[in-house]
């Protein structure tokens, strides 16, 4: 694993000063533009999901980087696909969780049935920085009577402390 970690880590781009000035940004689309390094990230993130206990019988992708990490994962894990979204976007009976970004707030949405109760749920993103995002959608998926088995991200950035947030097993491919 050690040689795909330090060739994705190597091709993940950052750029000083976006969207703000002093963000220093990193970009998981440098990855996607590069196939073979691709193939190795989906790769690993396979291989820590199926580490994960206990076993994910879903997996929950974040709008709207997460949805590029979570469809293959599911596909190579052969378990459903679930998305969470901004408020607004999806049909049909919903579960709602309101949480606060940096300035103001935000809604995620789930389609109630396809989480289940008892179900066990490996949630995935691209990047971890708050941990705002990741703290809500697991507020979801627990409050749908689900259990998260594992939150998973393609990167962490540690200076957030957005993992303290967590109350749930925490995985990263990447840390800065
Ligand atoms: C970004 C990123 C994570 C979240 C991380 O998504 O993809 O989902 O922010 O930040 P946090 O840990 O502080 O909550 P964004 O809301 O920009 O949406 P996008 O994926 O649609 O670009
Ligand atoms: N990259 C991508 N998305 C982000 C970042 C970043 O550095 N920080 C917060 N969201």
């Amino acid at each position: 694993e050690d040689t795909r970690v330090k060739r994705i880590t190597e091709t993940i781009t950052a750029h000083p000063d976006f969207p703000k000035p002093g963000i220093l940004f990193r970009d998981i689309f440098s990855v996607l533009a590069e196939p073979s390094v691709f193939r190795d990230l989906t790769d690993v993130l396979t291989e820590r999901a199926r580490a994960a206990r206990p076993a994910p019988d879903v997996v929950v992708g974040l709008e709207s980087r997460g949805f590029l990490f979570g469809t293959p994962l599911a596909l190579a894990l052969k378990i459903p696909f679930v998305p969470v979204r901004k408020k607004g976007k999806l049909p049909g009976e919903l579960k709602q969780v309101s949480f606060t970004l940096e300035y103001g707030s935000d809604v995620f949405e789930a389609q109630v049935g396809n989480i289940k109760a008892g179900q066990k749920v490996l949630i995935v993103d691209d990047l971890l920085a708050t941990g705002g995002s990741m703290k809500a959608a697991c507020d979801l998926v627990t409050s749908m009577g689900a259990t998260v088995s594992l939150c998973l991200v393609c990167i962490e950035l540690g200076d957030l402390k957005g993992k303290e947030k967590l109350r749930h097993p925490f995985d990263t491919i990447v840390k800065y």
